[in-house]
Parts: C-alpha cells; structure tokens; sequence
C-alpha cells in the first residue's frame, strides 16, 4: 500500500460536546451513539484519562457509561472525585452509577440483589428531571450484581425496583444523576426520553448537531488540511469509501482523482454506480482500472479460500498503486494526501486517538519511490455507520450507493465455494441479481442486513427439469440479521419471498437447479461462506 506520514489535521473543534467515559463491555458506543439520535454531539474518552484532562476537552456534560466490573473488585476502574466537583453536569449508568455513589459517600453491596434483563422500575418522583412525563410504572434493562442501599448525602432517590432501593437518584442542585439500568438498551422503554432529558434539562444543552454540521465543517477542514495539493481516493462500491469521497469532492474539487479497481468480482451493476451515478452525483474526477482479467488469471486454478483473498487483496495493491504512479505522474500539483473512510468505531476500537493516522508502506510497483508519504485525509473519523449513511444522503448520492448493506472487498471471489471463473462469476451474478431484486420489491432491504448468495461450484446434485434429469450445482441464501457483524441469526425471511427467488433463479440461471437456505447463526457459522 501507498505511505502515509502524521502531521496534524486541523482539529474540528465541538462546542457542544459530551463525553461518554468508558467502563469497558461495549456500552460507551451505544451511548454515544444515543446521545446523538438526541442530536447532541458526544465523544468516547477511556476511564483511564486524568480528569483534568477530560475537563480540559470543555465538555457540557459527561456520562458514565456501564462495566464489566464490581466497584469493589480490586483493580476496578475509579474517578477522580474531582469530576463531580468541576460543576460539569454527570449522568452515571450501572457501574457509572455505582462509581458515583460509593465516590460521593452513598453505599453499594453485594447483598444479593442480581438482577438482569427486563425489570420492572417503580419511579417514586414522577415530577424528577430525569423521570418527568415518564410512567410510574416502566420497564428497564438490568445488569447488575451489587446495589445501592443509600444515595449519598444531598441526593434525591426518584426509584426503586423489587430488590433494589436506590435504582436512581438525582442531586439537581449540582447536576449530578445517575441510574442503575442500561438506559441505552432499547428494552429500557423509556430510556432515551429519560438520557434526553439529562442532556437537555439536566445538562440545559440545545439539540442542533446535525449531520449538515459535519459537513461544513469537514469541507472547512479539509480545505485547510490539502490546501492547493492533490488528493488520492480509492473507491470500493462502498459506503464509507464513497461518503469520503463525495466530502473530499464538495471541499477540493478537482484536487481529488478517486481510483476505482475493477476487480470483476463486482456484483451485477455495481461498477456501472460508481462509473455512472457516482460521478453524477458528485462530478469527481474517476479513473476506472479494469484489471479483470489480471484478477481472473491470477485466480485460475485456486479453490483455497485463504489463498484466494491474498491473491485478491496483493492484485488489488499492486494495480492501485500502479494507478497512483499514474496519477502522480500527471502535471499538477503535489499529490500529497490519501483518503480513508475510517469510521469512529474503527477509532475506538483501535484505541482511540486524536492525531491523523498515516500509513506507511513499501511499493511495488517499478517506478514509484520507496517510500512515498501520503497524508490521510479521514472525514468520516468522528462517524458511526448511520451517520455516514445520512451525510452521503445530504451530498446527494443516490440510495444504491448510500443503503448498500456491506460487501466483502474481496467481492464475489469468497462467495464461489471452489475456484473462480468467468462463467461462473457471470452465474452468481444472475443468481444474486435475482435474490437483491425480489428482496427489494418485498420491502425487505432494511429488515436484513445482507443476503450472500453463494454458488457451490463444487458440488452437483441431481435434479429434473422439463422432460430430462439435470446435474447442476446449488446456490445458497445466506440472509442474516444483525447489528455489527461480529454475531448475527438467519433472517426469518416469509416463505413467498423465499419462494420467488427459488423458483426464479432455478429458471433463469443455467446449470443451478436448487437453492437451499443457510439456517445457521453467527456463531457458530460466519456470514460468508468462503
Ligand atoms: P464473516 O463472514 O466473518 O463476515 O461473518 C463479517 C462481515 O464482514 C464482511 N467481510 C468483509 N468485508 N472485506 C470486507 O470489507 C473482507 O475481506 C470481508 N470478509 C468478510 C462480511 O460481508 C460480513 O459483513
């Protein structure tokens, strides 16, 4: 890949911030992601940052996010009592909660009181700044081994569950609140009216972060970052890649060349999207590589799949570094920055950080310089998914592009079970053509988060078909649901839907005469089959 040297980006500054600290076990995204469906914009900070360094980011409140741990197991993360003393508004969740009692002298044990999953809370301040306009009676998501038996001093307790005597408090005179429960589990029923009600009474902020917001300023910052150098984007089908590109385009115009490999292994009408609608709706500056051939030859007589995707992902870096040679060869200015569409949960979960990553690497192809230093242009650092998805909307990319569920990079390749060729990537393209458009016409696009469709080039069963026997191979439907990937079920697809696609691929697609439903979940199978 090409190199990327750190120099900093200009810091797209947030007035309004709040930070979610985070207790570990996966809780500080949700939460920020919540904070922003409340159009507030938030930020993740590790518990581990010093206070004053938390303060120093100027927040306009901080939350506390849940844990994994005990507030008494040793080694157990702590705060600094000084956070609840800078007058900063704080809303503790589970642990944060705890954390916040036992730090302001209220009392948590382990006397028994487990509770986890849906639970019934009894609100006994109905008119409370987190509970107002909520029933008495509300149901809320647990996680939790010890309790709280006594609020600290200068506390209200606004409920109570069954087993547990302090499940909220509130001290609104110095803004402090905190909750026992996960109010960013959607099975807390009232849980975001309960969070927006802390950040917009308790913490008196005004809801006006808007994805329109990010991209004045991202088109600003970019502006300031490349000033009159050139920029290098490559798209992959995408939405990250293409949401990145579509910003970069609208701040530097014609000093963004966006590089598009056409690998072959593309899904039926997907690269004539990017050729076509993406240029249209952004007017970017694309350089097409059809470099098909080259993938399928250097593909030929492979069925391993590991040994597939390093052909891929190699081919893949060796004609788009070719394609920047190209580029940089070009009259113009210095072509001096590369753009990503990193995410912020790829951010967080590398760890955080602030800096512009770079990336650094040796080519290979002739011609270029060792080491060439790109500086990464990353617009989408602060983004979750969803939010990616409404600014590619607001730049006016077409849905095609901007609610395309994700897609292996290695592309149909890893979804012919044996080795690739021509007519049988042309095969699954019908086959998967066929499942996308019956999918969409029964509404099912968002239920679903992808439908692979696999050929089992390996496999032939018997059939009948007309008057005579086939022997012809199956394709799979893989549809699944999930929210990350990481697990997922089979999608409870109605057996019409199911019927329809059967019967249309097993009609119009040569040689496939049957198709079978993949009913395993995620783990123990993975979405793909490769
Ligand atoms: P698995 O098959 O591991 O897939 O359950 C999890 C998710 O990752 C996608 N996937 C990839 N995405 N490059 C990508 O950009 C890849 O090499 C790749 N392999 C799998 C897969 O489609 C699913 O969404």
């Amino acid at each position: 890949m090409s190199t990327a040297t750190s120099a900093a980006a200009p810091d797209v500054s947030n007035p309004d911030v709040v930070l979610v600290v985070d207790f570990g076990a996966q809780y500080a995204q949700l939460i920020a992601r919540r904070v922003r469906e409340a159009r507030v914009y938030s930020e993740i900070v590790p518990s581990t940052m010093p206070v004053a360094e938390m303060l120093a980011k100027n927040p306009k409140a901080i939350i506390l996010s849940g844990g994994p741990s005990s507030v008494y197991a040793e080694g157990a993360p702590r705060l600094d009592r000084a956070l609840f003393e800078a007058g900063v508004p704080v809303f503790g969740m589970c642990y944060g909660f705890q954390l916040m009692a036992t730090t302001l002298g209220g009392t948590v044990d382990d006397n028994g009181a487990r509770e986890y999953g849906r639970t019934p809370l009894s609100v006994s301040r109905a008119g409370s700044t987190l509970f107002e306009g909520t029933p008495t009676e509300q149901s809320v998501w647990m996680s939790h081994g010890d309790a709280c038996s006594a609020a600290p001093e200068g506390f209200t307790v606004t409920a109570s569950t069954d087993v547990v005597p302090v499940a909220a408090f509130e001290n609104d005179e110095k803004k402090l609140y905190g909750v026992q429960y996960h109010p960013e589990v959607m099975h807390s029923t009232y849980g975001q009216q309960v969070l927006e009600h802390f950040l917009y009474r308790g913490a008196g902020i005004e809801p006006n972060w808007t994805t329109g917001n990010v991209i004045e300023e991202q088109v600003a910052a970019i502006r300031e970052q490349v000033g009159d150098k050139r920029a290098i984007c490559g798209l992959s089908g995408g939405v990250d890649s293409a949401v990145a590109a579509a910003l970069v385009q609208k701040a530097i115009g014609s000093q963004l060349t966006c590089v598009y490999v056409d690998h072959g292994l593309m899904r039926k009408d997907e690269t004539e999207q990017v050729e076509k609608d993406f240029v249209a709706a952004t007017g970017a500056n694309l350089k097409v590589v059809d470099a098909s051939e080259r993938f399928l030859n250097a593909l030929a007589g492979v069925s391993d799949p590991e040994t597939k995707r390093k052909i891929i992902g190699r081919e893949f870096i060796r004609v788009f570094e070719q394609a920047q040679l190209e580029i940089l060869q070009e009259d113009g200015p210095e072509v001096a920055f590369l753009v990503q569409g990193t995410l912020y949960p790829d951010i967080v979960e590398s760890g955080g950080g602030t800096g512009t990553a770079n990336i650094k690497s040796h080519h290979n192809v002739g011609g270029l310089p060792d080491d060439i230093e790109f500086e990464l242009v990353e617009p989408l650092r602060q983004l979750f998914k969803d939010e990616v998805r409404m600014v590619g909307a607001e730049l006016g990319l077409p849905d095609e592009i901007v609610q395309r569920q994700p897609f292996p990079g290695p592309g149909l390749g890893i979804r012919i079970v044996g080795e690739v060729t021509k007519d049988r990537l042309d095969l699954l393209r019908e086959a998967d053509a066929i499942a996308r458009e019956e999918l969409t016409a029964a509404g099912l696009d968002r239920d679903i988060w992808q439908c692979p469709v696999v050929l089992l080039a390996d496999v032939r069963s018997v059939g009948v078909q007309g008057d005579g026997r086939t022997y012809g191979h199956p394709i799979v439907l893989r549809p699944v649901s999930s929210e990350d990937a990481m697990t997922a079920d089979w999608t409870r697809m109605p057996y019409d839907v199911l019927a329809k696609i059967s019967t249309r691929i097993t009609n119009e697609v040569a040689d496939v005469n049957r198709v079978v439903l993949d009913v395993t979940s995620k783990p123990p199978g993975t979405i793909e089959w490769e």
